[in-house]
């Protein structure tokens, strides 16, 4: 059986390091602050934006939060946008995705001012990223380079297998790879020969979202198992991307689905808003 990454674990020691760092820049006035926007009624969102605000209050930091109506307009939302945007009390700024349909996501991720983008999702950051000069990483890939740091793994030369190709995971996460000198493949929904690629993996981040699609006989011996995937099984149980069960004797390292990225995701999203507030008060970068 191969080793759980325990990303409750590791998330509290990124947000003691953040509430930590929280404390000190207090004494000189400065209180890091994080609004969060939600539109509609998703209950997956109410669940997430509840824990960022649960996490903010952990670490020391203010935060705001805007619960609009389903039918808000794209610019009522670009209003309050510009408003936070222009509120020195609010470093950070996060809409939750996905917004309803009519509107435009981009419209309103590319108002949002890039300093206070701590979901790295501006085109201003995502370009930067790839150049590997940044000041924000997008949350989740940044908490998958933790876990896999976690191991002691060294990602150098490694064969690095990322499925999907979102851009909130799967594309940065294998540009994070690559900074660290991974031999990087991305696959997808048209990949011709899916199993032959993730056997050939010793890091493999699954980010689809479909349920167990990874399984035991698709997965190297001694592989690095990362799981961003967030499903219900038959039974209406959490469950990732990858076949817990049928990989775990496999893998050196995996991930479990609750307890694993999905908690790095807001530790990473803490650290962000640290390093905004920092910046925005001439401290640090
Ligand atoms: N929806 C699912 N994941 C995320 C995320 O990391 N940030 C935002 N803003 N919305 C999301």
């Amino acid at each position: 059986m191969g080793k759980i990454i325990d990303g409750k674990l590791i998330s509290k020691a990124v947000k003691d390091d953040v509430a930590r760092e929280t404390a000190e820049l207090k004494k000189s006035g400065i209180t890091p602050g994080l609004a969060v926007i939600i539109v509609g009624e998703n209950p997956a969102s109410q669940i997430y934006v509840r824990n960022k605000q649960r996490a903010c209050e952990e670490v020391g930091f203010e935060s705001f939060k805007y619960e609009l109506p389903e039918q808000t307009s794209q610019e009522e939302l670009l209003e309050l946008v510009n408003k936070l945007n222009k509120d020195d009390k609010v470093n950070g700024i996060l809409c939750q995705l996905p917004l309803p349909g009519h509107i435009d996501e981009s419209v309103v991720i590319n108002n949002i001012l890039p300093k206070k983008d701590v979901d790295a999702f501006h085109p201003e950051n995502v370009g930067k990223i790839m150049i590997g000069d940044y000041s924000f990483l997008p949350c989740t890939p940044a908490g998958v380079m933790e876990l896999i740091a976690s191991t002691g793994v060294d990602i150098k030369g490694k064969e690095c297998v990322v499925v999907g190709r979102s851009n909130i995971v799967g594309k940065p996460m294998a540009m994070l790879l690559l900074h660290k000198s991974g031999t990087v493949t991305i696959c997808h929904s048209k990949t011709k020969d899916l199993k032959s690629e993730c056997l050939r993996a010793d890091i493999l981040v699954a980010a689809v979202g479909v349920r167990k699609l990874i399984t035991g006989d698709m997965v190297k011996e001694g592989a690095v198992l990362i799981d961003v995937g967030m499903n219900r099984d038959e039974n209406g149980k959490l469950c990732g991307d990858i076949d817990f069960e049928s990989c775990k004797d496999k893998a050196s390292y995996i991930t479990p689905v609750p307890g694993g990225v999905g908690p790095m995701t807001i530790a990473m999203l803490m650290r962000n808003t640290l390093t905004a507030a920092k910046e925005q008060n001439g401290i640090g970068k």
